[in-house]
């Protein structure tokens, strides 16, 4: 089991001139812990990402334990973490039983056996989705397509697990199906999950850790309710809100109007 906390010192990412990422610090996301990152468009949530996973530039670290990731090897770092995108590729026409198997085959040698197909078919009925697994992805409607790219992202049980807007095409059943598993997964396993959203409720229902972008930069972050309020709402995503509790206790986010934006 994983117990080395990951942290990101100084991180900056730049597209050309333009720096989207500046200078963000986060300490010790522990292992068997789940943060959302939230915040409004164009934050920089998917580079910061993008960024943990080595897949753009970056300057400053990423540090999971002593290990700075980025001298690993794109194959080492393959391994040890997981990316979903916020945009998945068109599917190909292979089955979503393959797609999994080669998940799970990702930096291994050999054919894949008992153990590997049953690894593969234990993800797809976690997430609720055993009765799609030999359909062709390129036949799949988009929240389909979204569940069998989750079972591709968790089957291997990657140490960081890092998922772009993972919900955004799934109705209420499977959004709540996939974070509570995906919650589950963590703490059994003691992995560090990193997942972006956008429905606050639902990240302050799920997550250990909020962690708001606004600009580049981290705007709050701690626990939810220690994250998201009132007045962070207004600041960060320019609206008027009421942050209240339900009858069982969980945080509810009511947006009641846009303000306007600060120019
Ligand atoms: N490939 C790119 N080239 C140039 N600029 C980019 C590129 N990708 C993103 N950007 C810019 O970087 C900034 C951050 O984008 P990013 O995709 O990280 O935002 P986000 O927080 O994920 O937003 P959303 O909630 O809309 O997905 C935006 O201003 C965007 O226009
Ligand atoms: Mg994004």
């Amino acid at each position: 089991m994983n117990r080395n906390a990951l942290t990101l010192k100084q991180l900056s990412i730049s597209y050309g001139r333009n720096m989207v990422v500046q200078g963000v610090d986060l300490t010790e996301i522990q292992p068997g812990t789940l943060t959302a990152l939230i915040g409004p468009n164009g934050a920089g949530k998917s580079t910061l990402l993008r960024g943990i996973a080595g897949l753009t530039r970056i300057r400053g670290e990423v540090l999971l334990g002593d290990t700075l990731l980025s001298r690993l090897g794109p194959r080492e770092q393959a391994q040890r973490m997981t990316y979903m995108p916020q945009s998945l590729p068109p599917g190909v026409a292979i089955t979503v039983i393959e797609a999994v198997l080669s998940a799970v085959q990702a930096g291994r040698s050999g054919q894949p056996g008992k153990a590997e197909l049953d690894q593969a078919y234990d993800a797809l009925e976690h997430l609720g989705i055993g009765a799609l697994s030999s359909r062709y992805l390129s036949e799949l409607s988009g929240g389909q397509r979204q569940l069998a790219a989750l079972a591709q992202a968790i089957v291997r049980k990657p140490e960081i697990l890092l998922l772009d807007e993972p919900t955004s095409a799934l109705d209420p059943h499977y959004q709540v199906r996939v974070l509570g598993n995906v919650r589950k997964l963590i703490q059994a396993h003691g992995l560090i999950g990193m997942v972006v959203l956008h429905d606050i409720s639902l990240a302050a229902r799920f997550a250990d850790r909020v962690t708001v972008m606004h600009a580049g930069q981290i705007a709050a972050d701690g626990t939810p309710s220690a994250a998201i309020t009132a007045e962070m709402m207004a600041r960060v995503y320019a609206v008027e809100a009421r942050v209240e509790h339900c009858s069982q206790g969980q945080i509810q986010v009511i947006v009641d109007r846009a303000l306007d934006r600060a120019a």
